[in-house]
């Protein structure tokens, strides 16, 4: 039986909002109603698992996925697209996907007639118009990672033949589902707090989370993926817009490339953190520190799934030589940076 429009979309809603749940301190039951989640209008267990395909199978397309391991009543992937084969093979075994429903690239599972309920969308930034598209032309209801595309134009496209085919396209703006901006925007739209006159929201970026997504990570070249006013602002122009629940009239953003240059090098950095750098042992931004000490943000590495692999450099897979860039000083124009931190 078809799933309607309105179930789905409060299905996958509690998808994106089970994405940021997952932060919550150990041990609380994240699905236990809080008091703003007693009345949540976004969440509807649904009559049957939405079954759906995953494009794109890294960090995000795994969130997703696991939401459904936790809760496969209501949520089952039965497909997957991937060109880095250990991760299609590895999101293959995880939610055991028959071969048929294995591919290589988004492309591919378009050559088939629709054969789920959705699609989810969780491939780099510049790659989201495409799958988009073609998963509404073939009648796919989708979730759709942010930002929607880099194109005002693509966007209106998506916009326009989501209303044509009334398919259901769900954008991952997550805080919209998070306890704290529910309440706040419930206490803005009851009148708890009075009459709105000024709203000031700052997302701020942590300097590790900072070097890690934005200097060193996937997100170290606007020109390569967006800028960081679309990858990581998208999120905050969105819940202001939410919370206030009326259209902006104007939009001022200013930024600039001041701190990561490499005349902020300190003295007697190197390229790479573990070329022999003098100041290795203090830097803030030390990979080795971040990725080897402390181990954290790890999640990008495809490190083997035991633990005890993990502790050698030599298993990460060859697409990801762990060679940990300077922030500052591996950023020389012209240096050829692949994905994710330092090659
Ligand atoms: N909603 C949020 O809060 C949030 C948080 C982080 C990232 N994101 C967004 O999610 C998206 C994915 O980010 P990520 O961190 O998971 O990146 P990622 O690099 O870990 O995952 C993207 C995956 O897409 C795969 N891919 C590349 N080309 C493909 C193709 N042709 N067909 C199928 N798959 C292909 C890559 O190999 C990779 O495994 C991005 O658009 C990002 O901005 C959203």
């Amino acid at each position: 039986m078809p799933l309607s429009r309105r179930k789905l979309l409060k299905t996958l809603g509690a998808a994106g909002s089970a994405a940021f749940l997952g932060r919550f301190p150990e041990g609380l039951d994240t699905r236990t109603p809080l008091s703003v989640f007693d009345d949540n209008p976004y969440f509807q267990k649904p009559d049957r698992a939405v079954t759906a395909i995953t494009l794109g199978a890294g960090n995000r397309g795994n969130v997703y996925g696991d939401y459904a391991l936790s809760y496969p009543d209501e949520l089952d992937i039965i497909g997957v697209a991937e060109p880095v084969a250990l991760r299609n093979e590895r999101y293959t075994q995880k939610h055991r996907i028959a071969a048929e429903n294995r591919f290589n690239t988004w492309e591919d599972v378009f050559k088939r007639p629709k054969f789920a309920d959705a699609v989810l969308i969780t491939t780099p930034d510049n790659l989201h118009y495409g799958p988009c598209m073609a998963a509404l032309k073939a009648g796919y209801d989708i979730l759709l990672e942010k930002p929607i595309s880099p194109s005002e134009q693509e966007c209106r496209d998506i916009l326009n033949l989501a209303k044509k085919t009334g398919r259901v396209v769900a954008v991952c703006h997550v805080l919209r589902y998070a306890p704290y901006f529910v309440k706040l925007r419930e206490m803005i739209h009851s009148g708890a707090i009075g009459e709105l006159v000024s709203f000031q929201h700052l997302e701020p970026i942590e300097h590790i989370h900072m070097s890690h997504s934005y200097v060193r990570g996937n997100w170290h070249d606007k020109k390569a993926t967006t800028p960081i006013i679309l990858a990581k602002s998208c999120h905050d122009l969105d819940i202001l817009r939410w919370m206030v629940g009326k259209p902006c009239k104007q939009i001022v953003a200013m930024g600039s490339l001041k701190w990561f240059r490499k005349e902020n090098a300190p003295e007697g950095s190197t390229a790479r953190c573990m070329d022999g750098c003098a100041v290795e042992g203090r830097c803030p931004y030390s990979a080795m520190d971040i990725y080897y000490r402390k181990r954290s943000r790890l999640y990008v590495f495809d490190l083997p799934e035991e633990k005890e692999k993990q502790e050698t450099l030599s298993s990460v897979p060859a697409h990801h030589k762990l060679r940990p860039l300077c922030v500052p000083n591996g950023q020389q124009p012209g240096r050829p940076l692949r994905q994710h931190h330092g090659i």
